[in-house]
Parts: structure tokens; sequence; C-alpha cells
């Protein structure tokens, strides 16, 4: 799922294929780190068909919306026409050029899912270029410690209909869902043939910290089960699956 071609086409099919994390955000998190940031301009990298452009358009006076795809950048001016303090911006977050003069506070929900590590590092360094020295980034990117649990919580399912651990173990050693889910000590996740990279939370601080943040806090943006599994029994409560919410700012 992470080449701009894959974007280009998944533009008009969005709202049925990608996950929103907008509506999903059940604890208002991302809402109230919007509504209490400071400055006056914004990006969003990565902003996909633009769920976020109307909380941040109301708390910036000016707001860039980046993406590499061209599909997903139309339904996002067609979707939020109204809104008028917005720029478009078609670019890829892996050149190495600055695309606009740095802003006071970057959003950038899983945007950063290439499994290649050089793409990874061009992103990161790229919302460090267009951040302002005390600059806030705003960064939602996948668990892979979620993406076990998950798994974990499949294999647990399976015991409580009665299959044995024998089984339950190789299920969860993924020797019967090779084609549905592999998760590689990179964090690199495979569902149904696509990857993804998922991050430690150890990791996504270390990365930072690399580029001269400083990380205020990493917390669980965590999500109802049935965004995971078709119809999840009742007992499957918390802990709930989750994508990492990393606060930093640019020293
Ligand atoms: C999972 S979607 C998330 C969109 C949006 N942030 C949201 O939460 O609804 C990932 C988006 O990142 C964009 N993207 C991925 N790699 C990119 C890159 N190298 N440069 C610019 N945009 C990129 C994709 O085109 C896609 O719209």
């Amino acid at each position: 799922m992470n080449d701009r071609r894959y974007w280009e086409k998944t533009g008009s099919n969005y709202t049925e294929e990608v996950f929103n994390v907008a509506a999903n955000d059940r604890r208002g998190i991302i809402r109230r780190e919007i509504r209490r940031a400071s400055g006056a301009f914004a990006a969003d990298m990565g902003c996909g068909i633009g769920n976020f452009l109307p909380l941040l358009s109301a708390r910036f006076q000016h707001v860039n919306a980046i993406d590499f795809s061209a599909a997903c950048l139309r339904e996002c001016r067609s979707t939020h026409a109204t809104i008028e303090n917005v720029s478009y911006l078609r670019k890829d977050l892996r050149q190495t050029t600055r695309h606009f003069k740095p802003v006071d506070f970057i959003l950038s929900v899983n945007a950063l899912l290439s499994p290649r590590l050089a793409d990874q590092l061009a992103m990161f360094h790229s919302l460090a270029r267009h951040l302002k020295k005390n600059g806030t980034l705003l960064l939602v990117v996948p668990s892979v410690e979620s993406a076990m649990l998950a798994d974990h919580r499949f294999t647990e399912w399976y015991l409580r209909t009665g299959t044995s651990p024998a089984r339950a173990q190789r299920i969860a050693n993924g020797a019967e869902r090779r084609e549905e889910l592999e998760i590689a000590s990179d964090g690199i996740v495979k569902i149904a043939g696509s990857t993804t990279k998922h991050y430690l939370r150890e990791e996504i601080q270390l990365r930072l910290e690399s580029l001269k943040f400083n990380v205020r806090s990493i917390r669980k943006l965590d999500y109802a089960w049935d965004t995971e599994f078709e119809e999840p029994p009742k007992w499957m409560q918390e802990p709930y699956p989750w994508d990492w919410c990393v606060v930093a700012t640019k020293g």
C-alpha cells in the first residue's frame, strides 16, 4: 500500500479502503492537540482526502495540505471546496527539497508507511525540514506492538472456540496465516499481500531524537476491536488496538 500508484488508484475509493483515523479517534486526542497548538501556520503532510482539514483550517491562519497522489488531492479539494485558507500541494515527501516555508505545526497521520527504510528516513527528514524551530509535530504511525497484540487476540479467539493449543500456536506462529498476516522483525507487516511499516514506541522516540526533536509524549490512539476484526466476540475488550500518537517539538 505504499507506492504512488497505489494511492492514485485508491483516491476514488478512499473512504471504503482507507482506515479513517479522524472518525475513529474516539477520545478526541488529535482534536485536543490541534486545538491547543500554537502558531499561525500548519501543514498536513500526507493529507489523503483531507479528513483533518476542517480541524486544522479552523485553528490555523493557513494550512498546506501535501500529498503525492493527484487523485487524493482532487478528492480533497472537492470535499473541502468551501475552506479558503488551505493550499494544496502535490509533492513527494521523500524529496530532499523544501516545498514551503517551515510552519509552526505539522500533522502527519499514517503517511510514513513505506516498507523501504530509505523512504522512511527521507520522510522523517522532510518533517524536520518543514517545521520551525520550537514548532510542534503531531505524528501518528501504526504500532507493531498493536499488530502483535491483534495476532495474539486472534489466537485466543481460536482457543476459546475449542481449537487445540498446538494448532492455535501454529496459527500464532503464522504457519497457517502466512498469506494473511506476517510480522517481520523490522516492523514490516504484510496483510493480505500488502506491506506496511509499523513502529515500536522506542524506535519512534530514537528516530525523532536523532533528528533533534524533543519527544513530549507518545500515547496510544486506541480503536474498537471491530476496526481490526469482523464481528469480534464480546469478551474482546481492553486492551484495544492502537496507533502511536506522538507529540514532539523541534529543538
Ligand atoms: C493512510 S493515508 C492517510 C491520509 C490522511 N493523513 C488521513 O489520516 O486520513 C496515507 C497518505 O499518505 C500519502 N503519502 C504516502 N507517501 C507519501 C509521500 N512520499 N509523499 C506524499 N504523500 C505520501 C498517500 O498518498 C496517502 O494519501
